[in-house]
């Protein structure tokens, strides 16, 4: 585990931010934080990172305790802060080398690893600019050249693709999951636009009122969403009202409906080996079957919505 935290609690006066967290990420996993604003998710990444002293519980990153070691801790974590700040009228380039030197490596060490970081992250045609011409998701994007320069073993982006284009931030994801791939490093993601991180998180951990609420890969949290149980969606031609009856009796099955071909069908447990025996004995036609999988977004709508 690159990250264990056990029972944290951050609180500002009498407003519990992080309310008995408690969070573990393995290595070469993308992690997503996800929850709305004020749920407490830059608090959790500021405590991970020796940023801010928890109130309470324990925490561990990569073995060290960031309260204690927070130099160790910050050697081995790159961090993209919600809002990042750079030098705006130096070029993308001199900020990199600007930050490579804090992080102690020298100008000849450091031109060849800014070249291909500012390749990795897209912005080689654009690295003499100064910042200050940059749009919104330039920006992010040289905070995550930023990141890389210093080659960590956990990124920590906390909502890197908020305020950006739906284009932009694809392309921002395609560039971490990239990250991940090449690097084997974790990332660690905080968002509140589940529909946008969803598809490339490994594991999701939902937060409301600093606490996490639920935690899995998007997968399992749809099928605890759905009251254990789990939909199948079939696309089929020629149904008709047998074969509906005949589907609605089969074991397992809670329920089925139907609209232009396409059925829905709620069950305990995975029937489609049965259901597509049904359709055919019917002498309907099985187009598609497959398990519907729930987006973040619904599974979000049932617990902050009273579901
Ligand atoms: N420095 C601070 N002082 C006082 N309250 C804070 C501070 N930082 C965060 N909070 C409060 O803590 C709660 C969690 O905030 P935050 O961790 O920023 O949530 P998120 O990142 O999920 O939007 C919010 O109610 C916020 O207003
Ligand atoms: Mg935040």
């Amino acid at each position: 585990m690159i990250v264990q935290a056990q029972g944290l609690r951050k609180a500002y006066g009498r407003i519990q931010a992080v309310d008995g967290l408690s969070l573990e990420i393995e290595e070469g996993e993308i992690y997503g934080l996800l929850g709305p604003n004020g749920s407490g998710k830059t608090t959790t990444i500021l405590i991970l990172l020796g940023l801010t002293e928890p109130s309470g519980g324990e925490v561990r990153v990569a073995g060290f305790n960031p309260v204690r070691e927070a130099l160790k801790v910050k050697r081995i974590v790159g961090y993209l802060p919600e809002n990042v700040g750079f030098y705006e009228d130096l070029t993308a380039r001199e900020n990199l080398r600007y930050i490579a030197r804090l992080n102690g490596i020298p100008d000849r060490d450091s031109k060849k690893r800014i070249q291909e970081v500012l390749e990795q992250v897209g912005l080689s045609d654009v690295a003499d600019r100064p910042v200050g011409t940059y749009s919104r998701g330039m920006r992010q994007r040289l905070g995550i050249a930023d990141v890389l320069i210093k080659q960590p073993k956990l990124a920590i982006l906390d909502e890197p693709t908020t305020g950006i284009d739906p284009e932009g931030a694809g392309q921002i994801l395609d560039m971490i999951v990239e990250m991940r791939n090449q690097q084997r490093l974790t990332i660690l993601l905080s968002s509140h636009l589940l529909h946008q991180v969803q598809r490339v998180c490994d594991r999701v951990g939902i937060m409301h009122q600093g606490k996490l609420v639920a935690e899995g890969t998007v997968d399992e949290l749809g099928a605890k969403s759905s009251g254990e149980g789990l939909e199948l969606e079939a696309q089929v031609r020629g149904a008709g009202p047998e074969l509906l009856a005949a589907l609605e009796v089969l074991e397992g099955v809670r329920g089925v409906t139907c609209e232009d071909g396409r059925l829905r069908i709620s069950c305990e447990r995975d029937v489609r080996a049965q259901v597509a025996r049904a359709i055919l004995e019917h002498g309907a036609e099985l187009l598609e079957l497959r398990r519907r999988t729930f987006t973040l977004e619904e599974i979000y709508l049932r617990y902050f919505q009273g579901g």
